[in-house]
């Protein structure tokens, strides 16, 4: 396959590829998970943890990472259906935890949706483990643009 490159999302240069990426891979219908609304959030928060793969310039896989002082979490992988089994997501996920060690981050964790638990192999062949957990979460509407 052609190099990969892995770096910094950009939203001048990457925005409308990562959202017709995410349509693709994930298709989420909720408010809260639109690409628009989850690049903004994460953009003005400016972490500066949210990559990209690229094959030359374009954008074929994202990795989003978060570090509050506790817990690294990782979020949004996804590949390009082109360029699966080539080991990028692998780097991505590699990638994302090498930026929380850096940062001190002693723990990461992620989150799989029930429908899609089959990807645990993926995680698995990555180090990580089904942990005994029950998640939970709650949504802020005054912060969800429904427009
Ligand atoms: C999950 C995903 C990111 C994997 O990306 P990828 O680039 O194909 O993964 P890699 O090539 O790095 O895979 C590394 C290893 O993980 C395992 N693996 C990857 N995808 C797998 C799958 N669908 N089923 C079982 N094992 C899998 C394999 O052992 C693979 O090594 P191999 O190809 O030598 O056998 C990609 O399938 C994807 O974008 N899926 C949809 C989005 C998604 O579910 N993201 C995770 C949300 S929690």
């Amino acid at each position: 396959m052609n190099s990969i490159t892995i770096g910094p999302y950009s939203d001048k240069a990457h925005r409308a590829e990562v959202v017709a990426l995410w349509e693709i891979v994930f298709g989420y219908e909720a408010a809260h998970n639109k690409p628009a609304l989850v690049i903004d959030k994460k953009v003005s928060f400016g972490d500066a943890l949210f990559f990209v793969a690229l094959v030359g310039d374009v954008v074929i896989g994202t990795v989003m990472a978060g570090y509050d002082g506790h817990r690294g979490w990782i979020y949004s992988v996804a590949v390009s259906p082109a360029h699966r089994r080539q080991g990028v997501g692998a780097q991505l996920v590699r990638f994302a935890e090498r930026v929380l060690t850096s940062k001190g981050c002693v723990k990461v964790n992620l989150q799989i949706v029930e429908e899609n638990k089959g990807v645990t192999a993926f995680y698995g062949v990555l180090g990580y483990a089904v942990e005994k957990r029950v998640s939970m979460g709650k949504r802020f509407h005054e912060n969800i643009d429904t427009a």
